[in-house]
């Protein structure tokens, strides 16, 4: 049952429709993969089988984020909540809202659960967790289909926000995207709302790496997955099983890099770009980083785009951290 006076309902407010999403895929394609140094931005990831494969990722063992994320919220939802002080709660890159229900739940033992706004680029992925989350907490969820790098301004206002960003999907912005970012969000924030940051935190390389490349192969299948995409959606020719899937610790950057490997000479084809693209044997093609962060490094992240740290938590091993933050005045 939902709090009292409240109906479930959902509505989405699609700001990334599929002819946009066509031309950005287009543009972000035609720049990465004539860049010297090939990339692909990471939010191409996922399309319906990419959310699959990310939904298998967060439950093997070698990724220990999504548990341990899910631990501290298991521990502290109240006391985050409490802190918040909400009445609505935004979910940026929402996928699932798999954990964000423990949030969801704290809100409604307090009694002051209002409105759910959850916002991905995956409308499949959005639609069935909005219609979940109205039917089981009975309130209105606002869903916004669109790009947390450009859309920030479309996340409805009103009420007491407590913006969540879980998953550590942070890490996967580089540092001057992220920065651009924080600075979007604390734009968006007004007085009394709150930005909730999931970062993982750096440690034993062994680990992270393992993390990205997992022995059943589902990490792999994931990394590649974009190049099918590209195949499907821009008359592309990729040789997918021509490409090996890498994931490599930069110490210096704090950060994991996953990429395409080029397992022998080939040429791409791209129709919809009229594009074709040669690889060398052992060409590589960077297809995301994932940034790992100390407490301070966040911290120091967030007070640069106006953004004071309330409070945070950690899992006892110090693996992954939450950190609270509102606008500084
Ligand atoms: N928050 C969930 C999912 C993390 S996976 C968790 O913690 O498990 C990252 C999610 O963000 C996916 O659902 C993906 O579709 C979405 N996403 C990735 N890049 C995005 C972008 N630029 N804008 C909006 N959503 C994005
Ligand atoms: N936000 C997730 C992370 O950085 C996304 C992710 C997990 C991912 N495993 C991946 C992205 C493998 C690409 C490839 O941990």
């Amino acid at each position: 049952m939902g709090a009292e006076g409240l109906e479930p309902s959902v509505s989405i407010d699609v700001r990334l429709d599929p002819a946009a999403a066509q031309s950005a895929l287009e543009a972000d394609t035609r720049m990465g993969l004539t860049a010297v140094g090939k990339w692909l931005p990471p939010i191409w990831f996922y399309d319906d089988a990419g959310c699959e494969l990310f939904d298998q990722i967060t439950r093997l063992e070698e990724y220990y984020p999504t548990r341990t994320e899910r631990s501290i919220l298991d521990a502290h939802a109240h006391d985050i909540v409490t802190a918040s002080g909400a009445d609505t709660l935004v979910e940026l890159g929402s996928g699932t809202s798999e954990k964000t229900r423990l949030l969801l739940d704290a809100l409604c033992d307090a009694d002051r659960l209002r409105r759910f706004v959850p916002l991905d680029v995956s409308e499949a992925t959005l639609r069935s967790a909005s219609d979940a989350i109205a039917a089981e907490y009975g309130v209105p969820v606002e869903g916004v289909v669109g790009d947390f790098t450009r859309h920030l301004s479309h996340v409805p206002t009103g009420g007491q926000r407590l913006v969540a960003f879980l998953g550590g999907t942070i890490g996967n912005l580089d540092p001057s995207q992220r920065a651009r970012f924080l600075l979007d969000v604390d734009a968006t924030l007004v007085e009394g709302d709150t930005f909730l940051v999931g970062t993982d935190l750096v440690k034993d390389p062994a680990r992270l790496v393992a993390a990205y490349d997992d022995g059943a192969g589902v990490t792999a299948a994931f990394n590649r997955n974009v190049l099918h995409r590209l195949n499907r959606e821009l008359g592309a020719d990729f040789q997918v099983d021509g490409f090996d899937h890498v994931a490599v610790w930069d110490e210096e950057m704090a950060w994991i890099e996953m990429r395409l490997r080029a397992t022998r000479s080939m040429t791409a084809h791209l129709l919809a770009l009229e594009l074709d693209v040669a690889f060398e044997a052992g060409e590589e093609l960077r297809t995301e980083i994932s940034a790992k962060f100390t407490p301070e490094r966040i911290g120091a992240e967030l007070d640069e785009a106006g953004l004071a740290v309330r409070d945070s938590w950690t899992d006892p091993a110090g693996d992954f951290l939450l950190t609270l933050a509102t606008p500084a005045v």
